[in-house]
Protein backbone atom coordinates (compact mmCIF):
# COMPACT_ATOMS: atom_id res chain seq x y z
CA UNK A 1 0.00 0.00 0.00
CA UNK A 2 1.40 3.48 -0.79
CA UNK A 3 2.12 5.91 1.51
CA UNK A 4 0.26 9.55 1.81
CA UNK A 5 2.08 11.20 4.52
CA UNK A 6 5.43 10.10 4.34
CA UNK A 7 7.71 9.43 1.41
CA UNK A 8 10.48 6.23 1.86
CA UNK A 9 12.79 6.14 -0.66
CA UNK A 10 15.81 3.30 -0.69
CA UNK A 11 18.97 4.72 -2.25
CA UNK A 12 21.42 2.29 -4.09
CA UNK A 13 24.02 2.56 -1.35
CA UNK A 14 21.71 1.22 0.89
CA UNK A 15 20.27 4.12 2.73
CA UNK A 16 16.58 4.19 3.47
CA UNK A 17 15.54 7.96 3.96
CA UNK A 18 12.08 8.15 5.49
CA UNK A 19 10.89 12.15 5.10
CA UNK A 20 7.65 13.12 7.29
CA UNK A 21 4.87 14.91 4.25
CA UNK A 22 2.08 15.89 6.59
CA UNK A 23 1.62 18.83 5.46
CA UNK A 24 2.97 22.69 6.69
CA UNK A 25 3.76 21.01 10.20
CA UNK A 26 3.74 17.43 10.28
CA UNK A 27 1.47 16.87 12.85
CA UNK A 28 1.69 13.01 14.05
CA UNK A 29 -1.58 12.57 13.44
CA UNK A 30 -2.99 8.79 14.10
CA UNK A 31 -2.51 8.41 10.37
CA UNK A 32 0.81 9.40 9.76
CA UNK A 33 1.93 7.05 12.89
CA UNK A 34 -0.51 4.34 11.14
CA UNK A 35 2.17 5.30 8.46
CA UNK A 36 5.30 5.33 10.04
CA UNK A 37 4.58 1.86 11.48
CA UNK A 38 3.95 0.84 8.30
CA UNK A 39 7.07 2.35 6.97
CA UNK A 40 9.40 0.90 10.30
CA UNK A 41 7.76 -2.59 9.54
CA UNK A 42 8.44 -2.80 5.65
CA UNK A 43 12.20 -1.55 6.64
CA UNK A 44 12.49 -4.58 9.32
CA UNK A 45 11.01 -7.04 7.00
CA UNK A 46 13.65 -6.05 4.07
CA UNK A 47 16.50 -4.33 6.11
CA UNK A 48 18.43 -1.60 4.19
CA UNK A 49 22.20 -0.21 5.32
CA UNK A 50 21.10 2.51 7.67
CA UNK A 51 18.28 4.95 7.93
CA UNK A 52 17.39 8.37 8.06
CA UNK A 53 14.35 9.56 9.27
CA UNK A 54 13.37 13.83 8.15
CA UNK A 55 10.68 16.03 8.34
CA UNK A 56 9.79 19.89 6.52
CA UNK A 57 12.34 22.51 6.17
CA UNK A 58 10.93 24.47 8.72
CA UNK A 59 9.42 21.92 10.50
CA UNK A 60 10.63 18.39 11.16
CA UNK A 61 7.29 17.63 13.36
CA UNK A 62 4.96 19.74 15.46
CA UNK A 63 4.16 16.79 17.51
CA UNK A 64 1.07 15.11 18.23
CA UNK A 65 -2.11 16.55 16.38
CA UNK A 66 -3.71 18.20 19.23
CA UNK A 67 -7.21 18.25 17.18
CA UNK A 68 -7.56 14.91 17.39
CA UNK A 69 -7.00 14.77 21.93
CA UNK A 70 -10.06 14.06 23.35
CA UNK A 71 -10.36 12.87 27.13
CA UNK A 72 -8.76 9.53 29.02
CA UNK A 73 -10.04 7.18 26.06
CA UNK A 74 -8.20 9.26 23.43
CA UNK A 75 -5.04 9.03 25.07
CA UNK A 76 -5.38 5.11 26.02
CA UNK A 77 -5.18 4.90 22.14
CA UNK A 78 -2.37 7.67 20.73
CA UNK A 79 -0.38 6.90 23.83
CA UNK A 80 0.47 3.12 22.11
CA UNK A 81 0.38 4.53 18.36
CA UNK A 82 3.45 6.20 19.87
CA UNK A 83 5.70 3.94 20.97
CA UNK A 84 4.52 1.09 19.10
CA UNK A 85 5.65 3.50 16.34
CA UNK A 86 8.66 5.46 17.58
CA UNK A 87 9.34 1.78 19.28
CA UNK A 88 9.52 0.18 16.06
CA UNK A 89 12.17 2.24 14.45
CA UNK A 90 13.96 2.35 17.93
CA UNK A 91 14.25 -1.64 17.51
CA UNK A 92 15.39 -1.59 13.67
CA UNK A 93 19.00 -3.52 14.08
CA UNK A 94 20.48 -0.49 12.13
CA UNK A 95 21.74 2.81 12.51
CA UNK A 96 18.63 4.99 12.66
CA UNK A 97 20.14 9.10 12.36
CA UNK A 98 17.29 12.26 12.86
CA UNK A 99 18.00 14.87 10.58
CA UNK A 100 16.10 17.57 11.80
CA UNK A 101 15.67 21.49 9.84
CA UNK A 102 13.47 22.79 12.56
CA UNK A 103 10.96 22.56 15.12
CA UNK A 104 11.06 19.07 16.70
CA UNK A 105 8.50 19.43 19.27
CA UNK A 106 6.37 17.08 21.59
CA UNK A 107 6.16 13.50 19.27
CA UNK A 108 8.43 15.40 17.09
CA UNK A 109 10.91 15.66 19.72
CA UNK A 110 10.39 12.05 20.77
CA UNK A 111 10.05 10.88 17.44
CA UNK A 112 13.89 12.31 16.93
CA UNK A 113 14.44 11.05 20.25
CA UNK A 114 13.99 7.35 19.58
CA UNK A 115 16.29 7.12 16.61
CA UNK A 116 20.21 6.68 17.48
CA UNK A 117 21.50 9.69 16.19
CA UNK A 118 20.33 13.65 15.90
CA UNK A 119 21.69 15.83 13.08
CA UNK A 120 20.49 19.39 13.74
CA UNK A 121 20.71 22.06 11.33
CA UNK A 122 21.02 25.52 13.16
CA UNK A 123 17.58 26.05 12.62
CA UNK A 124 16.72 23.18 14.62
CA UNK A 125 14.48 24.19 17.80
CA UNK A 126 13.67 21.10 19.96
CA UNK A 127 11.35 20.96 22.81
CA UNK A 128 8.21 18.97 24.76
CA UNK A 129 5.85 21.70 25.29
CA UNK A 130 3.05 19.27 26.19
CA UNK A 131 3.28 21.18 29.99
CA UNK A 132 1.93 24.07 27.93
CA UNK A 133 -1.31 22.42 27.13
CA UNK A 134 -1.67 21.07 30.63
CA UNK A 135 -1.01 17.10 29.43
CA UNK A 136 2.57 15.48 29.61
CA UNK A 137 4.94 13.74 26.78
CA UNK A 138 3.13 10.53 25.60
CA UNK A 139 5.14 9.42 22.72
CA UNK A 140 8.27 8.26 25.13
CA UNK A 141 9.40 12.01 26.43
CA UNK A 142 9.79 11.57 29.85
CA UNK A 143 12.09 8.46 29.52
CA UNK A 144 13.94 8.58 26.49
CA UNK A 145 14.68 12.57 26.71
CA UNK A 146 16.27 12.05 30.57
CA UNK A 147 18.20 9.31 29.18
CA UNK A 148 19.68 11.04 26.59
CA UNK A 149 19.82 14.97 28.68
CA UNK A 150 19.72 13.49 32.26
CA UNK A 151 17.25 13.69 34.79
CA UNK A 152 17.46 17.55 35.64
CA UNK A 153 17.79 18.77 31.98
CA UNK A 154 15.08 16.78 31.24
CA UNK A 155 12.45 17.94 33.96
CA UNK A 156 13.52 21.25 33.39
CA UNK A 157 12.15 21.07 29.51
CA UNK A 158 9.17 18.99 30.15
CA UNK A 159 8.00 21.35 33.55
CA UNK A 160 8.13 24.54 31.29
CA UNK A 161 7.66 23.37 27.90
CA UNK A 162 11.03 25.50 27.25
CA UNK A 163 12.05 25.09 23.63
CA UNK A 164 15.83 24.39 22.92
CA UNK A 165 17.77 25.91 20.01
CA UNK A 166 20.40 23.66 18.19
CA UNK A 167 23.29 25.11 19.76
CA UNK A 168 22.04 24.24 23.38
CA UNK A 169 21.17 20.63 22.04
CA UNK A 170 24.57 20.04 21.25
CA UNK A 171 25.66 21.08 24.41
CA UNK A 172 23.18 19.20 26.06
CA UNK A 173 23.32 16.18 24.25
CA UNK A 174 20.11 16.24 22.52
CA UNK A 175 21.73 16.94 19.11
CA UNK A 176 24.72 15.13 18.14
CA UNK A 177 25.82 17.25 15.68
CA UNK A 178 25.01 20.70 14.09
CA UNK A 179 25.41 21.85 10.47
CA UNK A 180 24.48 24.50 8.81
CA UNK A 181 20.83 24.39 7.11
CA UNK A 182 21.87 23.57 3.46
CA UNK A 183 24.35 21.08 4.83
CA UNK A 184 21.99 18.90 6.78
CA UNK A 185 20.56 16.54 3.79
CA UNK A 186 23.75 15.46 2.80
CA UNK A 187 25.71 15.14 5.96
CA UNK A 188 22.91 13.17 6.94
CA UNK A 189 23.22 10.44 3.96
CA UNK A 190 26.94 10.93 3.82
CA UNK A 191 26.96 9.17 7.74
CA UNK A 192 24.22 7.04 6.60
CA UNK A 193 25.98 5.48 3.61
CA UNK A 194 29.30 5.17 5.94
CA UNK A 195 27.65 2.96 8.17
CA UNK A 196 25.36 1.23 5.89
CA UNK A 197 28.45 0.08 4.41
CA UNK A 198 30.13 -1.44 7.52
CA UNK A 199 29.52 -4.40 9.75
CA UNK A 200 26.01 -4.70 9.51
CA UNK A 201 25.33 -8.00 11.98
CA UNK A 202 28.37 -6.65 14.24
CA UNK A 203 26.37 -3.27 14.30
CA UNK A 204 23.19 -4.87 15.35
CA UNK A 205 24.77 -6.51 17.96
CA UNK A 206 26.04 -3.33 19.40
CA UNK A 207 23.04 -1.27 19.03
CA UNK A 208 21.26 -4.03 21.06
CA UNK A 209 23.71 -4.35 23.32
CA UNK A 210 23.87 -0.94 24.32
CA UNK A 211 20.00 -0.13 24.50
CA UNK A 212 19.38 -3.04 26.63
CA UNK A 213 22.35 -2.06 28.72
CA UNK A 214 20.55 1.32 29.49
CA UNK A 215 18.22 -0.33 31.41
CA UNK A 216 19.84 -2.96 33.18
CA UNK A 217 22.81 -2.98 35.48
CA UNK A 218 25.92 -2.79 34.63
CA UNK A 219 27.12 -6.14 35.83
CA UNK A 220 23.76 -7.86 33.82
CA UNK A 221 24.74 -5.55 30.82
CA UNK A 222 28.21 -6.64 31.09
CA UNK A 223 27.08 -10.23 30.99
CA UNK A 224 25.05 -9.13 27.78
CA UNK A 225 27.88 -8.29 25.98
CA UNK A 226 30.30 -11.29 26.67
CA UNK A 227 27.41 -13.33 25.17
CA UNK A 228 27.49 -10.49 22.21
CA UNK A 229 31.28 -11.06 21.79
CA UNK A 230 30.71 -14.58 21.30
CA UNK A 231 28.04 -14.28 18.88
CA UNK A 232 29.91 -11.49 16.67
CA UNK A 233 32.54 -13.98 16.05
CA UNK A 234 29.61 -16.35 14.44
CA UNK A 235 29.24 -13.57 11.93
CA UNK A 236 30.92 -13.76 7.91
CA UNK A 237 32.40 -10.18 8.60
CA UNK A 238 34.24 -11.19 12.30
CA UNK A 239 36.11 -13.26 9.98
CA UNK A 240 36.61 -11.01 6.98
CA UNK A 241 37.37 -7.95 9.06
CA UNK A 242 40.24 -9.93 11.01
CA UNK A 243 41.52 -11.43 8.08
CA UNK A 244 41.78 -8.23 6.10
CA UNK A 245 43.52 -6.55 9.09
CA UNK A 246 45.92 -8.93 9.21
CA UNK A 247 46.51 -9.25 5.25
CA UNK A 248 46.29 -5.38 4.74
CA UNK A 249 45.89 -3.28 7.64
CA UNK A 250 43.39 -1.68 9.20
CA UNK A 251 40.13 -0.24 7.76
CA UNK A 252 40.22 -2.28 4.38
CA UNK A 253 37.54 -4.91 4.49
CA UNK A 254 34.68 -5.14 2.33
CA UNK A 255 31.36 -6.20 4.69
CA UNK A 256 28.60 -8.41 3.12
CA UNK A 257 26.62 -7.54 6.46
CA UNK A 258 26.21 -11.05 7.80
N1 LIG B 1 -1.35 19.61 16.03
C1 LIG B 1 -2.31 20.09 15.24
N2 LIG B 1 -2.22 21.27 14.59
C2 LIG B 1 -1.09 21.99 14.75
C3 LIG B 1 -0.04 21.55 15.56
C4 LIG B 1 -0.20 20.30 16.23
N3 LIG B 1 0.75 19.79 17.01
N4 LIG B 1 0.95 22.47 15.53
C5 LIG B 1 0.52 23.44 14.71
N5 LIG B 1 -0.73 23.16 14.25
C6 LIG B 1 -1.55 23.96 13.32
C7 LIG B 1 -1.93 25.28 13.93
O1 LIG B 1 -3.10 25.13 14.74
C8 LIG B 1 -2.17 26.09 12.69
O2 LIG B 1 -3.42 25.73 12.16
P1 LIG B 1 -4.31 26.81 11.34
O3 LIG B 1 -3.44 27.20 10.15
O4 LIG B 1 -5.53 26.04 10.97
O5 LIG B 1 -4.53 27.94 12.27
C9 LIG B 1 -1.12 25.58 11.72
O6 LIG B 1 -0.76 24.30 12.20
C10 LIG B 1 0.12 26.44 11.69
O7 LIG B 1 0.55 26.65 13.03
P2 LIG B 1 1.12 28.06 13.52
O8 LIG B 1 1.27 27.99 14.99
O9 LIG B 1 0.27 29.16 12.97
O10 LIG B 1 2.50 28.05 12.76
P3 LIG B 1 3.85 28.68 13.21
O11 LIG B 1 4.73 28.52 12.04
O12 LIG B 1 3.68 30.04 13.78
O13 LIG B 1 4.38 27.75 14.42
C11 LIG B 1 4.87 25.71 15.54
C12 LIG B 1 4.69 26.42 14.20
C13 LIG B 1 5.07 24.24 15.25
C14 LIG B 1 6.09 26.28 16.26
C15 LIG B 1 3.63 25.95 16.42
O14 LIG B 1 2.47 25.66 15.64
C16 LIG B 1 3.53 25.10 17.66
O15 LIG B 1 4.13 25.44 18.65
N6 LIG B 1 2.75 24.01 17.61
C17 LIG B 1 2.39 23.22 18.75
C18 LIG B 1 3.52 22.34 19.20
C19 LIG B 1 3.07 21.50 20.38
O16 LIG B 1 2.58 21.97 21.38
N7 LIG B 1 3.29 20.19 20.25
C20 LIG B 1 3.00 19.24 21.26
C21 LIG B 1 1.70 18.61 21.01
S1 LIG B 1 1.22 17.56 22.35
Amino acid sequence: MAYELLTLERNDDGVAVVTLANGKVNPLSRELLGELKRAADELAADLPGAVVITGGDRIFAAGADISQFGGPDEAAEIGPLFHDTIGAFAALPRFVIAAVSGYALGGGCELALGCDYRIASEKAVFGQPEILLGIIPGGGGTQRLARVVGPSKAKEMCLTGRQVKAEEALRIGLADEVVAPEELHDRALALAAEVAKGALAAQAITKRLIDDGLSTSLDAGLAMERAGFVEVFGTDDSQTGVASFLEHGPGKATFTGS
